[in-house]
């Protein structure tokens, strides 16, 4: 909770770029918490595909008109420290498969130990999204496969336009 009451919390990733999987989670999250704020890293050693402003304006684009409580924002530097300033002592993860739950919790009890007072909550993807990622939406796409469904339709178009072999 922040001080007013209000309890802020705060949904990471890299997005690059947003999935259908992502907007199920942040639809989810912003159900249980009063403000969300969807943070893009600015992780330049993972060698992005989109900036950091395109992923941010492809979250908006995606999130118009279906929530008023969630803002996207960027960060870099450790996640719990940008929390911290934000007023926020709630980071949301979510879990597809089982799978990500090793690295999920070592990242959450690492943050835990960094401060103690921030919690991160998991909350479970959709089921029809278990097995989506960005990553797998950028190699279908590169390798010409249909991948419509899987992202928004403005992000669809935008892979394509970087991504899809040439007919
Ligand atoms: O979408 P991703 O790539 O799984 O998100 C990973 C993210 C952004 C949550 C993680 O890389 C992160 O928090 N990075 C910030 C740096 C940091 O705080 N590192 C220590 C956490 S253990």
């Amino acid at each position: 909770m922040s001080t007013s009451g209000r309890v802020t919390g705060i949904y990471p990733g890299s997005f690059d770029p947003v999935t259908e999987g992502h907007l199920d989670m942040i639809l989810r999250a912003a159900r249980v918490v009063d403000h969300l704020v969807v943070a893009v890293l600015r992780n330049e050693q993972k060698a992005p595909m989109f900036s950091v402003a395109e992923r941010k304006q492809m979250l908006r684009e995606s999130l118009a008109g279906r929530v008023d409580n969630v803002e996207v924002d960027g960060f870099d530097g450790l996640l719990v420290n940008y929390a911290a300033d934000r007023g926020a002592k709630l980071i949301v993860r979510g879990i597809r498969a089982i799978s990500d739950y090793e690295y999920e919790l070592q990242m959450a009890l690492m943050n835990r130990r960094l401060r103690p007072e921030i919690e991160t909550i998991f909350l479970m993807a959709g089921e029809q999204f278990s097995f989506l990622s960005s990553r797998l939406v950028k190699e279908v796409i590169r390798l010409g496969g249909d991948a419509s469904g899987l992202v928004p339709n403005t992000v669809l178009d935008r892979l394509k336009d970087r991504l899809a072999p040439a007919k």
